[in-house]
């Protein structure tokens, strides 16, 4: 959460920081702030509440100029979303800025203490407090050439962030270093663009991919320095730092919206193609199987698993637990669900044999990283199933495999949700094989698996049906959701994404709960959307179905392509072409995306930047 773009180089840097920022909104947009080390040495920083084009507007046309700057959009931990509290934050003196992301635990203490030594704070955050102690240790800095400021600031960094608990990634600027700019990483993101006479340093490679697709993914406790023409990563302590410099995958379109009114229609429109880069390259006809090298484990290793535990938070969480039935029924291996920040602080039994597979899109979410390192803690072996390159979790696991998604900015998942479940019939469909599966079962789930994108192409094409659908409820109070089976997780997922983006109170059951409590909610303004494609428990679904028709509760039902039946009884019905039960959910999350997606844009709210979220969770 939060985006932090620092710039270097020889030109203006107000519109590349504002480039930045406006690509990095997703993480954050309570407030935004920029600052810039202007021509005579002085600095000048604006800021305020609300959106990146509040920024714009107070800077208006006449941003100030100078060629190092820093900037900073927020999702407000300590502090509400005010002006004073936006970042970048000065230190006492005036001549220090920071811009932080992340969570310093005991700033309360280091803020009573700086307080007592005539300290004056203008903000609540945790942040501010880091940028004084930066400050004051610069002021203090002995033992380092008075003359010489890039050291003395370096050092400060250091000593001010042994004190410091919590979470950051940061980014400083002081006037008596300009040109210069120093970050810091420790379990917030961090990497730097590397361009010809110009430098970055931002929180996630889609700031900079406009300007150099060079980019090195700092480690934690990695800190660097970045002038125009040159870098230094070493680690805080001053020991030497293991870097590379990688090459982004993705180009600056890949991040426009073109033609799209929003982030996620265009990501829900992309699913054929993302879809089918889950799978490119991972099919052999040969061994009717998968092919997961990125696993890196030996077909003896993967023998061995007996029991697998997949975790993951909220989307990828419902992801998990679609793959818990997919993985079992391919592979017989009995798998479980764990939400990362249960995990993380639970003391799940684990033995040699199980199996963690850590499962995030933006692989940076703090609560699945912390359960990859515990469970590594205990000297597991931990993969991933990541889509963003370079990201933490990806290179802190022991092996996994990439989405290939492209990426995603819109805050509600959809294209990660649906490459997360083509990734795990591979992985079921690869263990499966390796133990009773069938060559022709194999064969069958290739063939369905190579179908995917023509029919999501197909499920995509009643998208203004689907529009039709959510106007007519639009007004509804809330929604139900439910499936059973495969399509229990697709229920979740589909409440999910209703509201987050809508803000309606919506919630997902499996069917056969509903007359356990759920259906006391039944009336005639509360819609259910069943899924209930034509599969081993559609008969079940449709009694649940009736139930609900039965007390007058409106119904929306997802069924298999040919199935006119729930017309009869639905008040209105989607289809989505037939396919093994397995893969089923791939289908039928698409018109729930769609719905949510069309009612939100009709409750006029901010689909791409739903309040109070950020796209990538960074704090606990
Ligand atoms: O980046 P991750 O997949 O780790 O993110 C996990 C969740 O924060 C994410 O899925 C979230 O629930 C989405 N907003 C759901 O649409």
């Amino acid at each position: 959460m939060c985006g932090i773009i620092g710039y270097v180089g020889k030109e203006d840097a107000t519109p590349y920081l504002l480039d930045g920022l406006r690509r990095l909104e997703y993480r954050g947009y309570d407030s935004s702030g920029i600052a810039v080390l202007d021509k005579d040495g002085g600095i000048n920083l604006q800021k305020c509440a609300g959106r990146l084009e509040n920024l714009r507007r107070q800077i208006g046309d006449k941003p100030e100029s100078g060629c190092c700057g820093i900037s900073h959009t927020r999702w407000a931990t300590h502090g509400e979303a005010t002006d004073e509290n936006a970042h970048p934050h000065f230190d006492q003196s005036g001549k220090l800025v920071l811009v932080h992301n992340g969570v310093i635990e005991n700033y309360q203490k280091l803020r009573d203490d700086l307080e007592a030594d005539g300290h004056q704070f203008l903000s609540q955050t945790d942040s501010e407090v880091l940028g004084h102690l930066i400050g004051l240790a610069y002021e203090n800095q002995n033992g380092v050439k008075e003359s010489n400021s890039e050291e003395r600031l370096v050092a400060a960094v250091r000593e001010a962030l042994k004190k410091v608990s919590g979470t950051y990634g940061i980014v400083v600027m002081h006037v008596d270093a300009p040109g210069f700019l120093v970050g810091a990483r420790l379990g917030s993101p961090l990497i730097v663009g590397l361009g010809k006479d110009e430098n970055f340093l931002a929180s996630d490679v889609s700031a900079v991919v406009a300007h150099t697709s060079d980019a090195i993914y700092l480690n934690d406790y990695d800190l660097v320095c970045l002038k125009s023409d040159e870098f230094k990563v070493e680690r805080i302590d001053g020991g030497a730092a293991d870097f590379q410099v990688s090459q982004v995958e993705f180009s600056a379109e890949d991040v426009e919206l073109g033609d799209y009114p929003h982030y996620m229609l265009k990501e829900i429109f992309e699913q054929p193609e993302s879809i089918e880069n889950a799978f490119r390259g991972r099919l052999s006809d040969e061994e009717a199987s998968a092919m997961l090298g990125g696993l890196q484990m030996s077909p003896q290793e993967l023998r061995d698993v007996d029991r697998i535990v997949l975790v993951g938070c909220g989307s990828a969480c419902h992801a998990a637990m679609a793959g818990e039935h997919i993985i079992e029924a391919l592979s017989r291996i009995p798998t479980e669900v764990e939400i990362a920040s249960e995990f993380r602080y639970r003391n799940v039994p684990l033995d040699k044999h199980t199996l963690v597979f850590v499962i995030s899109q933006s692989g940076e979410t703090i609560d699945s990283l912390g359960a990859l390192r515990e469970a590594q803690r205990k000297g597991f072996r931990v993969l991933s199933l990541v889509n963003a390159v370079g990201s933490t979790i990806a290179r802190e696991s022991d092996g996994g495999t990439y989405m290939h998604s492209g990426p995603e900015i819109g805050v509600a998942a959809t294209k990660s949700f649906t490459s997360q479940l083509t990734l795990l019939t591979l992985l079921g469909l690869l263990l499966g094989r390796m133990r009773d599966m069938s060559v022709s079962d194999g064969q069958e789930i290739l063939r369905e698996i190579r179908a995917l994108p023509d029919k999501v192409r197909e499920v995509l094409k009643q998208n203004e049906r689907i529009k039709e659908i959510a106007l007519k409820y639009v007004e509804a109070p809330g929604m139900l959701y439910l499936g059973r089976q495969f399509n229990y997780s697709t229920a979740l997922e589909g409440a999910l994404k209703m509201k987050e983006i809508s803000y309606i109170f919506a919630s997902g059951h499996a069917s056969a709960e509903l007359k356990h409590g759920v259906i006391a909610l039944i009336t005639e303004d509360l819609p259910s959307v069943f899924v209930a494609p034509k599969d081993s428990v559609y008969e079940k679904n449709m009694s649940s179905m009736e139930e609900v028709k039965a007390r007058k509760g409106p119904v929306i039902a997802i069924t298999t392509e040919g199935n006119q039946e729930l017309e009869r009884i639905a008040d209105d019905v989607i289809y989505v072409p037939d396919t093994i039960e397995c893969l089923n959910p791939i289908l039928s999350v698409i018109p729930l995306q769609l719905l949510s997606y069309h009612f939100a844009v009709a409750r006029d709210c901010d689909v791409d930047k739903p309040r109070n979220l950020a796209k990538s969770v960074t704090v606990e």
